[in-house]
């Protein structure tokens, strides 16, 4: 028998509780029904850390992450610890994960289900059959550079200082990842960067070009300047398959993208290092909304994002496809049927908390798997 795969979910703040708790029906329902099985440990992460164990990540949750296989994450942040210093704040448990896990590589799904073409703010035919993947650099540009920081200036004011920094290295391990994946899909990648006005975008571009010349003839390469990338995301989205783009362009772009299917509560996303010489790579799987605090102890919060993104954890962790088209198989049957939390919620449809919708979508699975 296969050993158990060893996941560590970590709900963090807001609505990440909530929607984890859903997941992890999903998990004990594979566990339970399906040939792989988990072991599963839970942690803090973000606000929750910080007031469990006082700091935004501890060394011992950063080092049980380290030697998990997946790593799953509800979300970060909350207006109670907006007021902390830079350094403690929750956020930086969750940046604290991807560098030193090294998971450079940041994938951001925007596919649309057919039922809710309608939720988009666009026009059904701009989005229908959308399914766009957006590869963000993770671990670099001005999210990390150095020098930082705010500085006192002699007259009394002033200064704040990031640096936007890429190396060869960095563009091209993040680039081969979105070559392969585009390779896998329709052949067709888009470069995304501000070669205009940034040196990191000049390099950026040229290093991508020259990967593609020498190991991807056949990949259809073009590049875009960013701004005008987040103009034809809205104008004509299906002209994207694959976008690969920097840590700051992609935060952007990926919450751009996302809204195109109608809601924040369905995108999820897989952040990846490089595979070890068994294969093994580490991951972190999220989703790509946060941690919503409006609506955060209601039972109203969207749990499809998180979930999907336990389907991204089957099929890149775990490459188990079969079982990951069966998530998400489940999540657009449970839509057909008219399921809907209040993110999503249509005239005509069941509006459902956040527990139903956990309970439709295991249900669905039973049904699936039946
Ligand atoms: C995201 C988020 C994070 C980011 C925040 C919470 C630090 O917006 O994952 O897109 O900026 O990367
Ligand atoms: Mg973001």
């Amino acid at each position: 028998m296969a050993s158990n795969k060893k996941l560590l979910v970590l709900p963090g703040d807001g609505i990440g509780p909530e929607v984890m708790g859903q997941v992890r029906r999903v998990v004990d329902w594979f566990d339970k029904r399906r040939a792989v099985g988990f072991d599963v440990a839970e942690g803090f992460v973000g606000g929750a850390a910080i007031d469990a164990e006082g700091a935004p990540l501890s060394d011992e949750t950063m080092a049980e992450a380290m030697a998990s296989d997946a790593v799953l994450l509800g979300a970060a942040g909350g207006p109670k610890w907006d007021n902390l210093p830079f350094e403690q704040k929750p956020e930086r448990g969750l940046l604290r994960l991807r560098k030193e896990m090294d998971l450079f590589a940041n994938l951001r799904p925007a596919i649309c289900f057919e039922p809710l073409v309608d939720a988009s703010s666009l026009k059904p035919e701009f989005i229908s059959g959308l399914d766009i993947l957006i590869v963000r650099e993770l671990t670099g540009g001005v999210y990390f550079g150095e020098p930082r920081g705010i500085e006192d200036l002699p007259d009394g004011s002033r200064r704040g200082v990031n640096t936007q920094v890429y190396t060869t290295a960095e563009i091209q391990r993040v680039a081969r990842v979105a070559f392969e994946l585009a390779g896998k899909r329709s052949g067709r990648l888009c470069s995304t960067e501000k070669a205009n006005v940034m040196e990191t975008g000049v390099l950026w571009r040229q290093e991508v070009q020259k990967l593609g010349d020498a190991e991807y003839p056949d990949i259809e390469l073009t590049h875009m300047y960013a701004d005008n990338c987040a103009m034809q995301l809205v104008r004509n989205p299906k002209q994207f398959d694959v976008i690969v783009t920097d840590n700051l362009f992609g935060d952007m772009l990926s919450d751009e993208a996302a809204m195109l299917t109608g809601s924040l509560g369905m995108l999820p996303s897989a952040s990846l290092g490089a595979p070890d010489v068994t294969g093994r790579r580490m991951a972190l799987y999220e989703p790509v909304h946060g941690s919503a605090p409006d609506i955060t102890g209601q039972d109203k919060a969207n749990p499809i994002a998180s979930v999907l993104s336990f389907a991204m954890a089957l099929r890149y962790s775990f490459d188990l496809g079969d079982d990951a088209d069966l998530v998400e198989q489940a999540v657009n049957n449970v839509l057909a049927d008219g399921f809907r939390t209040a993110d999503i919620m249509q005239p005509g449809m069941k509006a459902v908390s956040t527990t139903d919708m956990g309970t439709a979508l295991v249900a669905a699975l039973d049904a699936l798997a039946a």
